[in-house]
């Protein structure tokens, strides 16, 4: 077995595999990366076309040893690619896939080619094209989306970027000991060392927060708490109280500079997460506003987070203060698929509602707080969450129905 650190769709990554483990391989049953397709493991088809350093390139014939160092990217992290969402809408309205088993390929060859050669015409796309196999669909559909995208993005004038790509030798082979490079060592690892008071907190948080990014899930809740703003704020700064407040959640170590590290424990139904992540906290105390930073992946789903979470406290009255809390978040992998819907929306505003009567609690009495009940009351707000999903589906389905044989009843 080998040692390989590697970032993939932008986390840091260290696994022990063996030599002759491929990337694919790597990806799908280490990870859960399950949109790299496999299917003839010769590098013919293109069904595992990735990312390695900015280059498409085949995992099924990529060595994951070889990637030491290397900077992976996935279908699941190009979620929020801004030409990958062109591209979905552009596949879907051209007809460019039928039983889907090439798309993943597809779509990642399909967005360099529209990086690179932003004046493609049709024959060049096809001739582009020529690595990735479709058994189903026919070419056809497929090139015209590459060109609708092309065509609305010379429209809008979009500049071609510049690839990154090296110019000899495979790529995933360039990280080798003694390979030339003059590219700095991407391996985020370990949380930034900040100096808190004199650098600027976005840069602070770049590396563990959304950074450029775009969330996928944003949402902003209020609450009171009965007691007032210095003391509410005061509470907020005791991370271990924040931690014991939080249901499922706890803290494994954390540090004056306000980096922590720990874990969240959340099921949505049948699902079972547990975030292990890193984050850093950057307050502002005069004006009682602070930013949690984090970042944090689910081994078993190879689920991804990023977060940012700004709060401010003000004051009401003496025995009154409000808590303004938003949620910015960048879901990606196979739990993504949960971030749009409505609901994560309900379980972060439950989540939330549970931290207030925690923390009020903590305020009232420290002791009463009861953190081994944590893990046990997150499952149980889901279920509360499932519950009322399945009950508003309900009054949807019959409520409706049962106000109309009123009506009718009445009206006869
Ligand atoms: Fe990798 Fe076919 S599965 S090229
Ligand atoms: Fe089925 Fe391409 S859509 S293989």
């Amino acid at each position: 077995m080998m040692q390989i650190n590697l970032t993939i769709n932008g986390q840091g990554v260290e696994e022990l595999v063996e030599p002759r483990t491929h990337l694919a391989d790597f990806l799908r049953d280490r990870l859960h990366l399950t949109a790299t397709h496999i299917r003839c493991e010769q590098g013919v088809c293109g069904a595992c076309t990735i990312l390695i350093d900015g280059s498409p390139a085949r995992s099924c014939i990529t060595y994951a040893a070889l990637c030491q160092g290397a900077e992976v990217v996935t279908l699941e992290g190009l979620e929020n690619d801004e030409i990958i969402e062109s591209l979905r809408t552009a596949f879907s309205i051209e007809h460019g896939l039928q039983c889907g088993f090439c798309t993943p390929g597809m779509l990642v060859t399909a967005r360099d080619i529209i990086r690179r050669l932003p004046d493609a015409d049709e024959a060049r796309v096809r001739r582009e094209l020529n690595g990735n196999l479709c058994r189903c669909t026919g070419y056809a559909g497929i090139a015209r989306a590459i060109c609708r995208v092309l065509e609305a993005r010379r429209a809008a004038a979009a500049k071609p970027e510049t690839s990154t790509a090296f110019k000899l030798g495979p790529v995933g082979a360039r990280h080798l000991p003694g390979a030339s490079t003059t590219e700095k060592k991407r391996l985020p690892q370990s949380a930034p060392k900040p100096e808190v008071s004199c650098v600027d907190p976005k840069d602070l948080g770049k590396d563990l927060g959304l950074g450029s990014r775009a969330a996928n899930l944003e949402t902003s809740l209020s609450f009171t708490v009965a007691h007032g703003a210095d003391e509410t704020w005061a509470a907020l700064a005791d991370v271990e109280n924040v931690a014991r407040c939080m249901p499922g959640a706890s803290l494994t170590e954390h540090s004056a500079d306000g980096r922590l590290a720990g874990r969240v424990t959340v099921k949505i139904g049948p699902i079972a997460t547990n975030f292990i992540g890193t984050g850093l906290i950057v307050r502002d105390e005069e004006a009682r506003r602070g930013i949690l930073y984090g970042s944090g992946r689910d081994r078993l789903s190879g689920t991804t987070v990023r977060a940012e979470v700004s709060y401010a406290v003000t004051g009401e009255s003496d025995t009154q203060s409000r808590v303004d809390v938003t949620v910015r978040a960048l879901l990606a992998g196979a739990l993504a698929q949960f971030s749009r819907s409505s609901i994560v929306q309900d379980l972060v505003g439950r989540i939330t509602a549970e931290f207030s009567r925690r923390l009020q609690q903590s305020l009232t009495d420290p002791q009463s707080v009861d953190t081994s009940e944590t893990s046990l009351k997150a499952t149980t707000l889901v279920f509360d969450v499932v519950m009322a999903r399945l009950k508003s589906l309900r009054d949807r389905l019959f409520g409706r129905k049962q106000a109309d044989t009123n009506n009718d009843r009445n009206a006869s």
